[in-house]
């Protein structure tokens, strides 16, 4: 088993570590009713800031904090899925900078939190309301987003292409998530495929759980325009469990998910209750 976990693990890193390594498709700023784009902030170095290029007036931004594929420090690996979210009107804090180098760690999205915590509501980030923050990633973004599960800030856990490396981690990790949280896999072609399965099973019976997988294998639909059809969940996920958005929540409590190819299973959804933002 270890030797098992030991290559899985070389995998899934190495899937991605070569410089230039892209995970982005075309993007003209995402598809939703706010054109996005990204920028930085000098008050947080390392990181690489999505948001609606106008936001009107009154409109309020929750917030995802992002880790990426192979933990590398590109804060613009994902644009097009960053900006497809963004455009629905999602404030994203991604570790890295953008076209950035190097590797990142969980603490990058601890910084994240905090400095959100302390700038929303203020100047520049007036829309951003940091009483509603997820953590995501893919991959190995998405085991720093489980590194998330215990921030009394965070209130929901999204794992795209990931899941625990080890039996024992999912045993010490998962079993212990008590926050709503949605796998979006790549189906058994995926590398992290048995491993979100795995961690999905050994969740504790009462959290609120969603799984999904789209046979298209570990790099999901990134390449394509908008991030296709995990831009288009990820986009309903956040708006459901961070926006209260009832017609985002029937993506996955209905019958829209399946209609567009995801495998379904879930569990206890009717206990995410959000009010509408
Ligand atoms: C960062 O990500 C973008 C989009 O996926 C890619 O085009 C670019 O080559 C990456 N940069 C580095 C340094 O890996
Ligand atoms: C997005 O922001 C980058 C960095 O500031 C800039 O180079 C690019 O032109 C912008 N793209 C759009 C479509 O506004
Ligand atoms: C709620 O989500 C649906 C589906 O994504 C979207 O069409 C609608 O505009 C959203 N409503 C609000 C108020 O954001």
């Amino acid at each position: 088993m270890k030797w098992i976990a030991l290559i899985t693990a070389a995998l899934v890193t190495r899937a991605a570590v070569a410089q230039g390594f892209s995970n982005s498709g075309p993007s003209n700023g995402g598809s939703g009713p706010y054109l996005a784009n990204y920028s930085t902030d000098s008050t947080l170095t390392g990181h690489t800031l999505f948001a609606p290029k106008q936001i009107p007036d009154g409109l309020k931004l929750p917030v995802l904090v992002w880790g990426e594929g192979g933990c590398q420090a590109n804060g613009t690996m994902f644009l097009s899925l960053l900006n497809e979210i963004a455009s629905y009107g999602i404030f994203i804090i991604a570790s890295g900078d953008p076209g950035g180098t190097g590797q990142t760690t969980s603490k990058m999205m601890t910084d994240a939190i905090n400095w959100v915590s302390q700038n929303a509501g203020k100047g520049k980030y007036v829309n951003v309301d940091a009483t509603r923050i997820a953590a995501a990633g893919q991959s190995c973004g998405g085991l720093e987003a489980y590194d998330m599960k215990d921030d009394a800030r965070i209130s929901a856990l999204g794992i795209f292409n990931s899941g625990q490396m080890t039996e024992a981690a999912s045993k010490q990790i998962a079993s212990t998530i008590t926050k709503p949280i949605f796998f979006f896999l790549g189906g058994s072609s995926d590398i992290a495929y048995a491993n979100g399965e795995r961690d999905y099973k050994l969740l504790p019976t009462d959290t609120p759980s969603w799984k999904g997988n789209l046979p298209v294998g570990h790099s999901g639909t990134y390449m394509e325009t908008d991030a296709g059809k995990f831009g288009v969940a990820a986009v309903r996920f956040l708006q459901w469990t961070l926006g209260g958005n009832v017609t985002a929540a029937e993506y996955f409590t209905g019958p829209s998910a399946t209609t567009d190819g995801w495998s379904v299973e879930s569990k206890n959804l009717n206990k995410i209750k959000v009010t509408s933002l």
